[in-house]
């Protein structure tokens, strides 16, 4: 069953300046969809699309949760999405982390005694739980992030839309967040859809959607989509690390499936020394 429906939308900021071109795609209920595409592709635009922003769509619909959206559905829809947008700065309401926190659980009238448990579970689950009486504008910029992804989580969307929203972490903490969001994936079925041009993340994810140009290139499971080195190069996007070494391997005859999976390549590796 798909969740969010996105169909023949065509959109500019300004006239004869399409940004989105006949874009069509569905994400799974409680998928982890993936995004792809280089800078000025039309990730954030179709982002904001899906929360009602702008609200007027050139040619198309949008469905999510089987509401269609327009102006009298907005609010409904806008309850099951949380959105982490690509700079954090701009989403930062409450003068401490603490009370940024809060502000989305005020929003949906959370009672104030179950308030700070809740804060306190999120902002720990992204290693914050020392800053929340920091002021956020004072944090470094992976650690916005953090505090903006755990101030979405703890609201529990049934859709969260992270718009390269740990592009400012360090590998080790993308690791880290990119972890935790398929745990909520997994255990809360939360649907993610996640804005990327990390490569080794959309290899992880249910589903991946290539975008180039305002259009949509190519769409399906990540072993599919990822391995059209062809298709990956023309789009000026990295192959996965796997997939170089498999085929590497592969082209020296050595028994070896190809695979964008970084794990199923140690696997690999690992029998075929235990052979020699
Ligand atoms: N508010 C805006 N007004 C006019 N043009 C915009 C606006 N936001 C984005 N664009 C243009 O739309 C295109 C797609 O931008 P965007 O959706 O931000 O791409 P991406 O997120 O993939 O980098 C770009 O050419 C960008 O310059
Ligand atoms: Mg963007």
């Amino acid at each position: 069953m798909s969740i969010i429906e996105v169909n023949h939308v065509t959109f500019g900021y300004e006239e004869n300046k399409k940004v989105l071109k006949d874009v069509s795609f569905k994400v799974e209920k409680g998928s982890y969809t993936t995004i792809l595409g280089h800078n000025g592709s039309g990730k954030s635009t179709i982002a904001k699309l899906l929360i009602g922003l702008p609200d007027v769509i050139d040619e198309g619909e949008i469905i999510i949760g089987g509401i269609k959206l327009s102006e009298k559905t907005l609010n409904d829809v806008r309850l099951q999405i949380g959105i982490v947008f690509q700079n954090p700065d701009n989403q930062f309401i409450g003068s401490t982390v603490r009370d940024d926190i809060a502000f989305g659980l005020e929003n949906l009238c959370v009672p104030h005694d179950d308030m700070e448990p809740l804060i306190r579970e999120w902002a720990g689950k992204v290693n914050m739980l020392d800053f929340l009486d920091h002021e956020p504008t004072k944090l470094s910029g992976g650690q916005k992030q953090r505090v903006a992804i755990a101030g979405i989580m703890a609201m529990g969307p049934d859709i969260i839309i992270l718009d390269e929203a740990t592009s400012m972490l360090d590998p080790r903490g993308r690791k880290e967040i990119n972890e935790l969001i398929h745990q909520l994936n997994r255990e809360r079925q939360m649907t993610i859809l996640s804005i990327t041009h990390d490569i080794e993340e959309a290899a992880l994810s249910d589903a991946v959607i290539l975008l180039n140009k305002g259009q949509i290139v190519s769409s399906g499971k990540p072993e599919e989509v990822l391995s059209d080195v062809k298709m990956i190069e023309s789009l000026k996007l990295d192959v996965p690390f796997a997939y170089k070494v498999s085929t590497q391997l592969r082209a020296m005859h050595l028994p070896v499936d190809a695979t964008i999976n970084n794990e199923d390549l140690v696997n690999t590796l690992c029998q075929l020394r235990s052979k020699m």
